[in-house]
């Protein structure tokens, strides 16, 4: 990783900032000074001070999101702001959303760039819990809660898992699926003759969407998020 990108993700300040802290000879890899603010160093192994001062640095980063709307669940893109960007902090490289929430979607977004905890999350075979809370444009009827609860023909090669209904009022409901199939929670209500107007995920897994986060902001996961995830 580049010193400057180094510096900048320890909370030294902007790339600008951070390329001053080095010309005025402040930072030292491995007890010598560095004058150079493209130089590479290795993160977890080399020494880096400032002011003498070791940095400890966060490299495993978990990171929850309240996602707005208009928001693309990418790493980059051309026309949309991405999620990425909706954290206003250098973040180390790799980082990635864990699965996608359409565009229009809210809630819960797990960013990391932890590929392990990512691949277990998304595997189909574990089926982690992914709970929505779904606001329909027409009333959810009896018939069509049996259908969500047995399984949906969604014109896929399958039927979709049987799903966990809490009406919560005529028109909307908390849908727990286990898998992440293409526009999955819309494409279950199609089928049912239904609408969703307003879709936002709550939780995932044993992590629930903070209720105090608003629309837009992210804070760090604690350790113990962290630890249940990794259980889970
Ligand atoms: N299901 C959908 O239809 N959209 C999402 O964003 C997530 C689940």
């Amino acid at each position: 990783m580049r010193l400057d990108k180094y510096l900048s993700i320890a909370g030294m300040g902007s790339r600008k900032d951070v390329k001053k802290i080095i010309r005025q000879k402040r930072v030292k890899i491995n007890g010598a000074v560095s004058v150079d603010d493209d130089v590479h160093i290795d993160p977890y192994t080399d020494e880096i001070r400032v002011d003498d001062q070791i940095l400890e640095v966060v490299l495993d980063v978990y990171i929850m999101l309240n996602k707005p709307q208009g928001v693309v669940s990418a790493t980059s893109d051309e026309l949309h702001k991405t999620v990425l960007e909706c954290i206003e902090y250098t973040l180390p490289p790799g980082c990635f959303p864990v699965g996608r929430l359409d565009i229009d979607t809210e809630g819960l977004l797990l960013i990391t760039n932890d590929g392990e905890l990512s691949h277990r999350l998304l595997s189909p075979k574990r089926k982690v819990d992914k709970v929505y809370y779904v606001e329909c444009r027409d009333i959810i009827d009896e018939k069509t809660v049996d259908i969500l609860q047995s399984g949906v023909d969604i014109d896929d090669e399958t039927l979709t898992l049987p799903a966990q209904v809490e009406l919560l009022s005529e028109i909307s409901m908390n849908l727990t699926i286990r898998e992440g199939r293409y526009h999955q929670v819309k494409r279950m209500l199609s089928a049912c003759g239904n609408q969703v107007t307003y879709l936002k995920r709550i939780k995932m897994g044993p992590l629930s969407l903070d209720d105090d986060l608003a629309l837009g902001s992210w804070r760090f996961l604690s350790e113990t998020e962290v630890e249940q995830l990794k259980k889970g």
